[in-house]
């Protein structure tokens, strides 16, 4: 990329992602088209150029174009004069944008964004006469029971919720209407993203983020409990401070299986997808995850060490007859229900394309220091709220 007749549009760039890919994309100096939307009264354009200064991005002048559009419209919501605009310029289409909720009562959303909205997306791309398509999709295309993941089209899989499942049906749809078009496509399959293993940064905190932010809630609250009101409840329920400061907080976490879960950073995900744009092979997909998958008990003891707490026990199998649990796992439960299915996960993803194409860019480790900057930036940031 970087050839001066070259314009990438990008959708999604107000996302986590999105907002990280393309401030690479302007700092290297690609020309981009933003299709997105406005926030209530805020416009794109407003929420564009201030992700892009968070990220210390500074377009030159005519660098990034920023169109307000409506993907569920067939002309992308774009008028005559900004729809032949967007043909005439664009040589590359990046689709990052999606509903990335889990919830079954988004499902009808879910359909709409993630599948239905790709007819409009691609049918611009054929227009523009791209050279390619990228699709950005996820790992978890695959069942949770599948434990070898090609760099392969899903045949069936049994999915932990729609996001999985609209994610899956687009990949496919993705493939045959670039195919039936003739656009050389991309499938890019990230695992789970957390922020920048150098700086912390990141722009939005969910996922990884979650647990951690659940587990400091719920220390605030018996912190508080038992520095304003003596702490009889907290005793009650076995939490208490130690002489150095560490509160004591017996949580078991239950879990089906012994699994790992994939994380990489989002400097990784960038690096690999520009990697990608750079030398993309045709109809081709990428693995973007990580060659050692962190152990539950690994990411317990860092939690436990960055919020200064202990007695996080993992237990594999079902939970013993009659397990009551107490109030501090019963509220842990409910808040990282959602993500369950990706704490015990056995998926090993390959990574023969992905390796070719990204040589000597490799997915740094999940180490303590990483935990800690990433998320004390959380944090800092007030986990986004
Ligand atoms: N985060 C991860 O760990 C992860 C892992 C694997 C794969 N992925 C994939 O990576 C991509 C980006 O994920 P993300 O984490 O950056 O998601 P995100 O933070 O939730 O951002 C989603 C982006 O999609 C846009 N979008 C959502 N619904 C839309 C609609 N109806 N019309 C137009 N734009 C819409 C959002 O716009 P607004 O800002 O206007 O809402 C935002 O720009 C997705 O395809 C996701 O499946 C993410």
């Amino acid at each position: 990329m970087t050839d001066s007749n070259e314009t990438i549009v990008m959708t999604g760039a107000t996302g986590f992602l999105g907002s990280h890919l393309m401030a690479a994309l302007v700092q290297r100096g690609d020309r981009l088209i933003i299709l997105g939307r406005p926030q209530g009264t805020r416009p794109l354009r407003e929420r564009v150029d201030a992700l892009l200064a968070s990220l210390g991005a500074t377009p030159k002048k005519h660098q990034v174009d920023v169109l307000e559009a409506d993907f569920s419209d067939p002309s992308c919501g774009l008028n005559w004069h900004q729809y032949a605009g967007v043909c005439l310029k664009a040589t590359h289409f990046l689709h990052c944008a999606s509903d990335t909720r889990f919830s079954e009562t988004n499902r009808l959303a879910s359909i709409q964004t993630n599948v239905r909205s790709l007819a409009s997306i691609i049918e611009l791309a054929r227009r523009s006469r791209a050279a390619y398509f990228h699709y950005v999709s996820t790992a978890y295309v695959f069942g949770a029971e599948t434990s070898s993941c090609p760099e392969a089209p899903v045949i069936a899989a049994r999915h932990a919720n729609v996001y999985e499942e609209t994610k899956a049906w687009a990949e496919r749809d993705v493939a045959e209407e670039c195919s039936r078009l003739g656009i050389p496509y991309t499938i890019l399959r990230p695992s789970i993203v957390y922020g920048d293993s150098r700086t912390g940064q990141a722009t939005r905190f969910t996922a990884l983020y979650h647990h951690v932010r659940s587990l400091s809630a719920i220390r605030d609250i018996y912190l508080k409990e038992i520095r304003e009101l003596g702490g009889e409840k907290a005793r009650r329920h076995g939490i208490y401070l130690d002489a150095d400061g560490t509160l004591h907080l017996p949580l078991r976490i239950h879990l089906p299986r012994r699994g790992s879960v994939n994380l990489i950073p989002i400097d990784y995900f960038v690096a690999a997808v520009l990697a990608v744009l750079d030398r993309p092979d045709s109809d081709t997909i990428y693995h973007l995850t990580s060659n050692r998958p962190v152990s539950m008990e690994e990411l317990a003891c860092y939690c436990e060490r960055f919020l200064n707490i202990r007695g996080i026990k993992v237990h594999y199998g079902p939970a013993p007859e009659g397990f009551a649990p107490n109030p501090a796992e019963a509220l842990f439960d409910k808040f990282v229900e959602p993500y369950r299915p990706y704490l015990s996960d056995i998926r090993n993803f390959e990574r023969r394309h992905t390796d070719v194409a990204t040589e000597g860019i490799d997915p740094p480790e999940l180490t303590y220091d990483v935990f800690e900057r990433c998320m004390a930036f959380a944090a800092g940031a007030n986990w986004g709220r």
